[in-house]
């Protein structure tokens, strides 16, 4: 569509489905050349690339640091990492697991970590770069069954500000992308009134589309955002910045 990213290679992780592979399309239709990993190679996100900007599929559990490592070892040069695997693992408070703890915990803000620490050594070899962690509006409001995984995501808010901070010398970028409900298949099939349910609650009057998540992540992998670092972006359709009035109130002006 445009050629904005051309020269540049980049990396998406959680690649195989959902946001992960519609932000590698969406980086490759802007001209980069794209590499994606997920746990199993997604040779079938690759197979969706155009020719002239494929790159490699890769298999890597980014839970794992040594996997994470033979990842970046793969590469021979980055310009953009988009750290988007991710598992959401619902925890009972009442009686919390664990090994679910220790699994959200792993994938989310340990792989987000170690993959953002290893694309920095690639970065720095080219001058700079950006990385944009995909967070979500949990790290922002409360949600039943969520405290692992909203946990990971607010600690993901606070690792951008920290990398950000220590990586600008080098020239790196690292912002945040914090969707909120998006229609993936993962959702629907957990709740087949996903979409319907969502959009009653979402000011803009509909839950995300993958689609709708491509656009802020081109904008901090481009330099459309050159002078921008440290950031999180909140792509929502306004969900976090309205209080879950009474119903009574929602359409209520006091006096009137
Ligand atoms: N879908 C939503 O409503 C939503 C909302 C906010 C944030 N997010 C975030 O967006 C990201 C993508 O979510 P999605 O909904 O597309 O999920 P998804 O389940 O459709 O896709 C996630 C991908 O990540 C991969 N993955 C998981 N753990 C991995 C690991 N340890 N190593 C390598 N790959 C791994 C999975 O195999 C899968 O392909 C996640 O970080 C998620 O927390 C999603």
């Amino acid at each position: 569509m445009t050629e904005r990213l051309a020269g540049k290679v980049a990396l998406v992780t959680g690649a195989a489905r959902g946001i992960g592979r519609d932000l590698a399309l969406g980086l490759a239709a802007h001209g980069a050349r794209v590499q994606v990993a997920d746990r199993e190679a997604p040779t079938e996100t690759l197979a969706a690339l155009d020719v002239e900007h494929r790159g490699l599929a890769l298999a890597a559990d980014i839970a794992d640091r040594a996997a994470v490592g033979s990842l970046f070892a793969s590469l021979d040069r980055l310009d953009i990492l988009v750290n988007c695997a991710g598992i959401t693992g619902w925890v009972d408070v009442t009686n919390p697991a664990e090994d679910v703890w220790d699994a959200v915990v792993a994938t989310n803000l340990k792989g987000t970590f170690f993959c953002s620490t290893e694309a920095a050594g690639l970065m720095r070899a080219v001058g700079g770069g950006s990385i944009i962690n995909i967070s979500s509006v949990v790290a922002a409001r409360g949600h039943h069954g969520l405290a692992a995984y909203g946990a990971t995501k607010g600690g993901i808010n606070a690792l951008t500000i920290q990398l950000a901070s220590e990586l600008a010398a080098d020239g790196i970028r690292v912002n945040a992308v914090a969707p909120g409900a998006t229609n993936v298949a993962r959702n629907l099939a957990d709740e087949p009134r996903y979409a319907e349910l969502w959009a009653e609650r979402i000011p803009l009057g509909r839950a995300a589309e993958t689609d709708d998540i491509v656009g802020p992540v081109l904008f901090f992998a481009s330099p459309d955002s050159a002078y921008v670092t440290g950031q999180v972006l909140y792509v929502d359709g306004g969900w976090t910045v309205v209080g879950d009035l009474p119903d009574a109130y929602r359409e209520r002006i006091p006096g009137s």
